[in-house]
């Protein structure tokens, strides 16, 4: 099946998660919208960040997608379940396929979890991680600063080893031994957040599980692309250009032309009707 494949982030930072799903299924398209108006999600409430997301979710049904990943943590945590209820088309988060790997991975059964304050908040991975064993111990922090950190290309140095060992240390006396990078951006930021760690404590990246879950999902609804290679469109709501330089460096890849989008005066289109219950 052609359909495209859809994914919305906040901005620039979901790119880490397509460029782990198209290593894996080069033969798919993809359609990337990256909210890059309203960015950061991160400290925003419930009732915004859901509004976002079904409006970005109504902009990614417009153009057909056969299934939605919602990239962005923070949306995610917040806003997974009601974009379940009220679309039709199989949509999958972030934070369930990270949880999988985390409770299959950790010895002790001791986790912790680090996003953006509103993830961190929202308890989406505690539930997640509790809903597979209810013996499992979680330990969470939000670390607000790495996001500006990555956007500004800090993510080696003395700042930022020292940002990361103040929010990442009183982890360590909760005895962790599996961490998940609970927001797009973090995985850039892995080498300085294990050497906080060592070898005790190992990283789950949930743009690797959700990757495996996509190729998984596909098969079980018969609907993967037959073709060889695919290709991928970028929407943003700002900033194309930006978006553009920004995005090669957490995409690992060139990107092509940018269009610029208005996702809230999409919200008053047909669609919203089509969706609406
Ligand atoms: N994409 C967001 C996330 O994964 C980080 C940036 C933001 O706060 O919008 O949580």
């Amino acid at each position: 099946m052609n359909k495209p494949i859809g994914l919305f982030d906040s901005g620039i930072g979901g790119l880490t998660v397509l460029k782990e799903i198209l290593q894996d299924l080069e033969g798919e398209n993809y359609v990337y919208f990256g909210d890059t108006a309203r960015v950061p999600y991160g400290g925003k409430s419930k009732e915004t960040i859901t509004r976002f997301s079904i409006q970005n979710t109504q902009f990614l049904q417009s153009l057909d997608v056969k299934l939605c990943v919602v990239a962005c943590h923070t949306a995610a945590a917040l806003s997974l379940k009601e974009l379940q209820e009220k679309f039709s088309m199989p949509l999958i988060g972030v934070i369930e396929p990270a949880a999988r790997k985390a409770a299959e991975v950790t010895k002790k059964g001791h986790i912790g979890v680090i996003g953006t304050k509103a993830t961190i908040s929202s308890g989406a991975f505690e539930a997640a991680l509790k809903s597979i064993d209810s013996n499992l111990k979680v330990f969470s922090t939000a670390c607000p600063l790495f996001v500006p950190l990555v956007e500004e290309g800090w993510l080696e140095g003395d700042v930022v080893d020292e940002v990361a060992r103040k929010y990442l240390e009183p982890l360590l006396s909760f005895g962790i031994d599996t961490l998940i990078l609970g927001c797009t951006h973090y995985p850039l930021l892995s080498d300085a957040i294990s050497r906080v760690f060592g070898d005790r404590v190992r990283l789950v990246n949930p743009a690797q599980e959700t990757a495996l879950e996509v190729r998984a999902l596909l098969a079980r609804l018969n609907i993967e692309s037959k073709a060889a290679k695919g290709d991928t469109r970028f929407y943003v709501s700002d900033e194309p250009e930006h978006f553009r330089q920004m995005g090669e460096r957490f995409f690992g890849r060139a990107i092509g032309s940018v269009v610029k989008i208005s996702p809230d005066s999409f919200a008053s289109s047909a669609t919203e009707k089509a969706v609406a219950k």
